[in-house]
């Protein structure tokens, strides 16, 4: 029937998650390769004058679109089954395009590396969650320590260096990017650099390990002092990537939060300590040993304090879930970020659900309720993405989460995983309505 009344909006849905809350998560699933250690270690592999082999990377966007940018940088790459094969020796470019570094935040830590093979280098500023201003001013004196000029100029970081001298370089905040940039660097620099307030993250020490394996010195990783004597020939290496610290954490986070009985495999316990600690605190039961995690929760949930600081405090990007499931814990929970600026976003979708949350400054204050209602939400950024899906496990009902491709920037094979453990989960490809 034509006329009024008839016509409907044109408008594309986007691909979405659909998952109908209310299910136990039970079972065993295995944790994929580290996100931000891959990212760290693929782009190391460019200063090698041979080929490396990389396992256990996870099969994800970014990973993907870096692997983009190597390819168009003219190294040759391969990848399968996770097993990343890379050979360096056809590299002819040193400035990625910004096409693709604007996809993801760790592109820039391409410059480091193309200026130790060409002496000049020039990224696009990088892209990357929309969690704050997100500055790279340590990584501009970092460098610039080392004797290179470093400048963003006209949207670009253009680096260049006649030689790299190593040195003391004292980060202002233990920046994790900082951190792998002054790495990278001092690799190619003269002499001895030593990187004092360092980030110590796992995939700081995944980092050094590689770097080692490539046969550079670098001692000290994941203190807050790294030492790097340069200038050392660097060989390809085969290599294993850590399991990934978030996903890890993400899974123990939706196994609490269904009352679940779940066992992640694949994982490091050590670097989950944080979380732990903070789950039992909330009357969840988690056991370790060797490389697999057990956890198990009857539901209720005691409200907690959380504070996110840098490794080994208690994670940033693992706020965003634990924040979802203290929206049904019993009490007020004082949640405080002190990393990003601009990481509360995610909360008024959570409101959207019947979260009871308010922002004062760098906290929410986040008063527990009986239960979630289920809605259409969006992801804001990655691990909001990952909240959102923690909060529709518990919500009753069909809840539609937008920004799909957010979360698979990050997880991978996250709705089969979720699957796998009992979930009703669904990604629904883009719909859209034509006018009629
Ligand atoms: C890395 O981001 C991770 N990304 C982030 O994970 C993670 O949240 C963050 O480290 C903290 O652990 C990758 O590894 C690709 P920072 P990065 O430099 O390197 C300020 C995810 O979800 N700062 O440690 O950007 C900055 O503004 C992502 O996987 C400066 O002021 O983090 C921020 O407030 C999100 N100047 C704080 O430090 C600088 O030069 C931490 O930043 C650098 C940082």
């Amino acid at each position: 029937m034509k006329g009024a009344g008839c016509c409907r909006v044109s408008y594309d849905m986007g691909e979405k998650l659909v998952i109908r809350g209310g299910r136990r998560l039970e079972g065993e699933v295995m944790v994929s390769g580290g996100k931000n250690a891959a990212l760290a270690v693929v782009p190391a592999a460019l200063l090698a004058d041979s080929p490396s082999v990389i396992e256990n990377l996870p099969d994800i966007n970014d990973i993907h679109v870096l692997l983009e940018m190597m390819r168009w940088l003219g190294a040759e790459v391969s990848f399968q089954d996770n097993v990343l094969r890379v050979d360096p020796r056809p590299v002819n470019k040193c400035n990625p395009p910004y096409e693709l570094t604007s996809r993801m935040r760790a592109s820039y830590y391409l410059a480091p590396v193309l200026m130790g093979v060409f002496g000049h280098a020039q990224v696009p500023l990088p892209g990357g969650c929309d969690i704050g201003a997100r500055p790279i001013d340590q990584t501009l004196k970092a460098m610039r320590t080392l004797g290179a000029r470093a400048d963003t100029l006209g949207g670009n970081l253009e680096v260049s260096a006649e030689e790299l001298i190593g040195n003391d370089i004292f980060l202002d905040m233990p920046s994790v990017g900082a951190t792998v940039n002054s790495m990278l660097t001092a690799v190619s620099a003269s002499g001895t650099t030593c990187i004092h307030n360092a980030a110590k993250e796992p995939h700081i020490v995944d980092l050094a390990n590689f770097l080692s394996a490539m046969g550079a010195w670098v001692k000290g990783a994941g203190t807050d002092v790294i030492r790097v004597r340069g200038g050392r020939h660097l060989h390809g290496a085969n290599y294993t990537i850590i399991p990934d610290q978030i996903e890890t954490g993400t899974l123990m986070i939706a196994a609490a939060a269904t009352a679940g009985d779940v066992v992640i495999t694949g994982a490091i316990p050590a670097h989950m300590e944080a979380l732990s600690a903070k789950l039992l605190e909330m009357g969840v039961r988690v056991e370790s040993e060797d490389d697999w995690i057990h956890v198990r929760s009857n539901g209720v949930f005691r409200a907690v304090n959380v504070k996110t600081q840098g490794y080994p405090g208690y994670p940033t990007d693992l706020q965003q879930p634990l924040s979802a499931l203290l929206t049904v814990a019993r009490g007020t929970s004082i949640v405080t970020e002190t990393i990003f600026e601009n990481r509360f976003r995610f909360l008024d979708e959570l409101r959207k659900m019947g979260a009871n949350v308010r922002v004062i400054e760098s906290s929410a204050i986040i008063s527990g309720v009986d239960n979630l209602v289920s809605a259409r939400v969006n992801a804001t950024d990655l691990r909001a993405g990952a909240a959102m899906v923690i909060a529709a496990l518990m919500a009753e009902g069909e809840t539609e989460i937008g920004g799909v491709e957010y979360i698979l920037r990050g997880y991978e094979r996250f709705d089969e995983k979720l699957r796998a453990l009992g979930a009703c989960v669904e990604r629904v490809s883009s719909r859209s309505y034509a006018p009629v």
